[in-house]
C-alpha cells in the first residue's frame, strides 16, 4: 500500500450543460449522488483525507455529505468558480501542513475507482514526479484536454479543447482528470496560474505544463471505460449504463446468477448472497439486502427490502421498506408498501397489496387483496379479495387475525377488529366487529331463490328497450 495521501476532489461547478435544478455532483448513478462514487473510490484507496471543494448550490451538496459521510470528508469552498485551477487552491488551502502527494480528481467523473487511484498512487511512488497524470486514448477525443508530448514521447503540457489548434484537436490522448500532484510543488505551481487562455479560467491542467518546464511528469495509461466524464444527460446516461454493468459484473464474479448482466439495475449500495439469482430487468434500489438462495424473477422493483434465503419474489413484485422471510413467495404482480413483513414460509399473489402489515409464519393471501394495518397471525387464509377496510377518512386503524383463523373470500374486515383463533368468516361478510375464537361469522343477506323468475326478467327489459327505440 502506497503512503498516506490527501484527496481533493472538485465538485464547485454548476454542470451548466445539464440544464438542471440539482447542481451536477448531486445527480444519482445507481442510487449515489455522482460525487459520492469518487469520495467512496479514494476512501477504498487509503486517502487519509478527503477534501470536497464546493461553490455552486454548496448548501445542498454540504448537507449530503454530512449525512452521507459525516467526519470522514470535509469541504473546502471555492466562492467563485474561476476554474479548476482555483478550484484546487481552495481544496489545498486548508492543507499547508501536507507533504507528500495530493490527489485531484474532478467530481464529475463517477467511474473513477480505487483501483485508478492506487495506479496514480504507484507511479508516483516509482517515478517521483512532480506530476502523474492519467490518460487514456480515445476514438473521439472532442470537449477533452489533449496531451501534447514532443516526438520522442515527452509529456510537453495539456491543451484544452477550446485552446487547441487544429492539429492539436486530431491528438487522440486525453486528460482523464485524474492527478497527484507532489504537495509543495502544488502550492507553488497554483500560485503562478494565469487566466490567458480561451476561457479565462484558471487550468488545473497548466499546473502538469509547468510540471513538464520541469521535465517531471509521468503518465498512466488507463481505459476510458473508467473515466467518461458527465457533462450532460446523454453522458450521464452512458456512464450509469457502465456503472451498471461494472456492478452487475461484480456481483456475478462473486457467485450471485445474473441472467442479464445488462439490465441488472442494482444500486451501489445493495447487497446479494452468492447462489441467488436475479433474473432480467429487476431493479434492486437503496440498501437493498438479497441472501442467498433467493430467487428475484423478471421486472421485480425493490427499494429498501431484505430478502430471506429461498424467498421467491416472482414477476412484477414490487416492494419497499419491507422484509421478505426465509422460503416467502410473493406475485406475480404483488405490492408491498413501507412496513410490510412476512414472515417465513407466507405466501402473497397476484394483485395483493400490503403496507404496514405483519403476515405470520405459513399464513397466506393467495389472490386480489388489500392489507393495510394488519396484524395476521400463524398459517391464516385470507380468501381472495379480501379487504382490510383500514382508513375511515380521518384515521387509521388495526386489523388483527390470530393464528389459524379462516377469512372467506370477497370480505371487508372494517377496522380496529379482531378475528379470533381459528375463527371462520363465511365468504362475502362485511365485519366491523370482533369475532371470538373459534366463531363462524357471516354477515351477507340470506340467498333467495323465485323460480321461472329469469324469462320473465328477459321479456321486461326486451319490452323496455324496443319502447325506448321507437321514440
Ligand atoms: C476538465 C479538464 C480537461 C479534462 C476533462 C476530463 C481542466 C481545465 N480541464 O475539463 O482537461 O479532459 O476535465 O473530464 O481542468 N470545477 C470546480 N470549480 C470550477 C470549475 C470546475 O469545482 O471553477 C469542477 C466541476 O464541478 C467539475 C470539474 O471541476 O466537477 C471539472 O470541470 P469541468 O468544467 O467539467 O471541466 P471539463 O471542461 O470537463
Ligand atoms: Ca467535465
Amino acid at each position: 500500500m502506497s503512503a498516506a495521501f490527501v484527496t481533493v476532489i472538485l465538485a464547485a461547478g454548476q454542470g451548466t450543460r445539464m440544464k438542471s435544478a440539482l447542481p451536477k455532483v448531486m445527480h444519482p448513478i445507481a442510487g449515489l449522488p455522482m460525487y459520492a462514487h469518487i469520495v467512496e473510490a479514494a476512501l477504498g484507496a487509503g486517502a487519509g483525507r478527503v477534501v470536497l471543494v464546493v461553490g455552486h448550490a454548496r448548501a445542498e451538496v454540504e448537507r449530503d455529505v454530512r449525512g452521507r459521510f459525516d467526519q470522514r470528508v470535509c469541504t473546502a469552498v471555492q466562492e467563485q468558480q474561476l476554474g479548476t485551477g482555483d478550484a484546487v487552491r481552495a481544496g489545498v488551502a486548508g492543507l499547508a501542513d501536507s507533504t507528500g502527494y495530493v490527489v485531484v480528481l474532478y467530481g464529475d467523473t463517477p467511474l473513477v475507482h480505487t483501483p485508478l487511484i492506487a495506479a496514480l498512487m504507484a507511479r508516483a511512488a516509482e517515478s517521483n514526479a512532480r506530476a502523474v497524470v492519467l490518460t487514456s486514448e480515445v476514438p473521439d477525443p472532442a470537449g477533452y484536454g489533449r496531451i501534447l508530448r514532443d516526438p520522442r514521447g515527452k509529456v510537453l503540457g495539456i491543451r484544452e479543447h477550446k485552446d487547441a489548434s487544429l492539429s492539436e484537436r486530431s491528438v487522440r490522448e486525453i486528460n482523464c482528470g485524474a492527478y497527484a500532484f507532489q504537495a509543495e510543488f502544488l502550492r507553488e505551481a497554483l500560485a503562478k496560474l494565469a487566466t490567458d487562455n480561451a476561457q479565462g479560467e484558471l487550468y488545473i491542467t497548466d499546473v502538469v505544463g509547468q510540471a513538464a518546464a520541469l521535465d517531471s511528469v509521468a503518465t498512466v495509461a488507463w481505459s476510458f471505460d473508467d473515466v467518461g466524464g458527465v457533462n450532460d444527460r446523454a453522458q450521464l446516461a452512458t456512464c450509469e449504463a457502465a456503472m451498471r454493468r461494472r456492478i452487475a459484473q461484480r456481483f456475478a464474479e462473486s457467485g450471485v446468477t445474473i441472467r442479464d448482466l445488462t439490465t441488472a439495475y442494482i444500486d451501489a449500495n445493495v447487497s446479494i448472497e452468492p447462489d441467488a439469482v436475479i433474473e432480467p430487468n429487476v431493479h434492486l434500489r437503496g440498501s437493498t439486502k438479497i441472501q442467498s438462495g433467493a430467487r428475484i424473477d423478471v421486472g421485480c422493483v425493490l427499494s429498501n427490502v431484505s430478502v430471506a434465503r429461498g424467498a421467491y419474489l416472482k414477476p412484477y413484485t414490487v416492494a419497499s421498506d419491507s422484509e421478505i422471510g426465509e422460503r416467502v413467495e410473493t406475485g406475480p404482480f404483488a405490492h408491498l408498501r413501507p412496513e410490510s413483513v412476512l414472515e417465513a414460509d407466507s405466501k402473497i399473489g397476484n394483485f395483493v397489496e400490503m403496507k404496514k402489515t405483519r403476515l405470520g409464519r405459513g399464513s397466506k393471501a393467495s389472490h386480489l387483496s388489500y392489507l393495510g394495518d394488519g396484524i395476521i397471525g400463524t398459517h391464516v387464509n385470507i380468501g381472495a379479495g379480501t379487504i382490510f377496510c383500514n382508513y375511515d377518512g380521518v384515521n387509521k386503524h388495526v386489523t388483527t387475525i390470530e393464528d389459524d383463523a379462516f377469512i372467506g373470500s370477497d370480505s371487508q374486515l372494517i377496522a380496529p377488529v379482531r378475528i379470533g383463533e381459528g375463527a371462520y368468516v363465511g365468504t362475502g361478510s362485511t365485519i366491523n366487529r370482533d369475532v371470538p375464537a373459534g366463531a363462524l361469522a357471516i354477515s351477507r343477506a340470506k340467498q333467495e331463490n323465485k323460480l321461472g323468475y329469469a324469462a320473465r326478467l328477459a321479456a321486461r327489459f326486451s319490452a323496455l328497450k324496443a319502447a325506448k327505440s321507437k321514440k
